[in-house]
């Protein structure tokens, strides 16, 4: 049985590089038979499951504590997570179609094992396809703003979708909201603290940044808004 799965994890592993060369593999094949291969073992769809709820030790072969990052644009969390943290397993969830396969492309490149990207609105894939405490880590940075007060029902910070947060967090589990826009924060804070314990916190000049859109408001000496909180 171990070593059936020490071969299935090789496989995998094997499947995943080849994928990150499929681009160039595959110059002349049709969009669509690209994407079935590049997709191998690192992107799901949701819509291909009806939103089946995920058995993640299955997913991704080991029982490792699970990250989830939700809105990863290019990745950089995700990939530099599972780069230093190979004990650990991220699942990010991108909307975007374009920036998905961004992220897919780099992880396949790269030959991560621990990753897996969903593309779609990260609610109905938290809700239906999450387990109960089956997640160590939430992650959300800069997620949009939605600024318009008719489009503030769409913000990912909200309680129908902190409800769903606090149900898939372990106990102990942690999140980080962070984001560059006051009013945002101003609403999402305290909100936060009704569902967890929760912390508020500048982020140090020295620390590293976490994402693309970090580094980029940093770099332009933007104010950036942090609220920690655990579960
Ligand atoms: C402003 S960008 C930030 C990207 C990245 N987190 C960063 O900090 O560089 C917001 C990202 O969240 C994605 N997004 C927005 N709403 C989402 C949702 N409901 N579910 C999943 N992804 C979402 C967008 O497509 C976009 O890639």
């Amino acid at each position: 049985m171990i070593a059936l799965n020490h071969d299935l994890l090789v496989a995998g592993r094997d499947a995943r590089r080849l994928a990150g060369r499929m681009p160039a593999l595959l110059g002349r094949c049709s969009i669509q038979s690209t994407e079935v291969l590049l997709d191998l073992g690192i992107g799901l769809n949701p819509r291909d499951t009806a939103f089946a709820p995920l058995d993640l030790s299955e997913l991704f072969g080991n029982d490792h504590p699970v990250v989830l990052e939700i809105g990863s644009g290019k990745g950089r969390f995700l990939i530099s997570g599972a780069t230093e943290q190979p004990e650990n397993n991220f699942i990010g969830v991108e909307k975007s179609l374009h920036y998905y396969r961004v992220i897919r492309d780099r992880v396949a490149k790269r030959g991560l094992p621990n990753v897996r990207v969903i593309n779609h609105d990260a609610f109905p894939v938290v809700q239906k396809m999450l387990p109960d405490a089956s997640i160590r880590e939430v992650h959300i940075y800069f997620p949009d703003p939605w600024p318009r007060p008719k489009e503030q029902k769409r913000r990912i910070i909200r309680p129908q979708v902190l409800v769903e947060i606090q149900r898939v967090l372990a106990a102990g589990g942690t999140g980080i909201y962070v984001t560059d826009h006051r009013e945002y924060f101003e609403n999402a804070a305290p909100l936060i603290a009704e569902f967890f314990r929760s912390e508020q916190r500048v982020p140090a000049p020295d620390e590293p940044p976490r994402t693309n859109y970090e580094a980029k408001y940093r770099a332009d000496g933007r104010e950036i808004y942090e609220v920690r909180f655990w579960k």
